[in-house]
């Protein structure tokens, strides 16, 4: 997969990409990734890239040129020549979700499109936008932290990001299941022991432990996630009888 965003902040976009996991991805060759600075696409001496609102309004709008040559520029530079998917990021998008995320993470090349000020003029969006993705129901002051958000949910589901993942994450019916608890050193802390189970050594009965508690946590924290679990009645019954007995 190669990563192309689109940004007047370059700098943040790759302090977070580039760190951590992520980082160590594109190090390694897993990901392919580059900032694009819309301000070298400005088209003036002096690198302004926004103007006033037609028909008045507060602020500032991006104009359309900087915008399309910076995309132009990020889609000839792919090295695959498979076309790209442009995704801007926006309040008024579709909800990101581990479906998009999955989604996303098998596709080749990704251009993320990051507006500031007031937002970007519509006529540049209408030509090179391809979907719009928001990542929750509030506004940021700008895209870059949603598309942080949405390219690190993404790119640890490309194969080699993130070593030795449950085998159980990959299954369809676990895709929307949140983390059991997790415990470590000491086994005892401020008089509070660990799940007995967890100590036994016992593989079976841990990884059964695992899956019933987080069916248990989705249950119980996102019943609207626990809905769209494909769970079979047989587990159900084990949910119910054995691990919240
Ligand atoms: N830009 C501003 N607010 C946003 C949000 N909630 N999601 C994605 N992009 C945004």
């Amino acid at each position: 997969m190669e990563i192309r965003v689109l940004t007047l902040f370059p700098d943040l976009m790759d302090a977070v990409v580039l760190s951590s996991i992520t980082g160590r991805a594109v190090n390694e060759g897993l990901i392919g990734y580059r900032a694009v600075d819309i301000r070298d696409y400005a088209g003036n001496r002096y690198g302004k890239v926004d103007d006033s609102v037609y028909g008045g309004g507060k602020g500032m709008l991006m104009m359309c040129d900087p915008v399309y040559d910076a995309w132009q520029s990020a889609v000839c530079s792919f090295d695959s020549e498979s076309n790209p998917i442009t995704i801007y990021m926006s309040p008024k998008g579709k909800v990101f979700d581990q479906k998009k995320a999955i989604e996303l993470s098998q596709k080749e090349n990704i251009i993320f499109l990051c507006g500031h000020y007031e937002g970007i003029d519509q006529r540049v969006l209408d030509v090179i936008v391809d979907e719009e993705i928001s990542i929750g129901d509030y506004v940021l002051t700008g895209g870059e932290i949603a598309a942080c958000a949405v390219i690190d949910a993404t790119a640890r589901l490309v194969p080699g990001v993130l070593p030795g993942e449950e085998a159980y994450s990959d299954e369809s019916h676990m895709k929307y299941a949140l983390e059991h608890p997790q415990y470590t050193k000491p086994a005892l802390w401020h008089g509070t022991g660990v799940p007995e189970v967890l100590t036994s050594g016992h593989h079976k009965n841990i990884e059964e432990w695992k899956y019933l508690a987080s069916l248990y946590e989705t249950m119980i924290r996102r019943p609207d996630l626990f809905e769209k679990m494909e769970i079979s009645q047989e587990d159900l019954n084990r949910l119910i009888n054995d691990y919240m007995k």
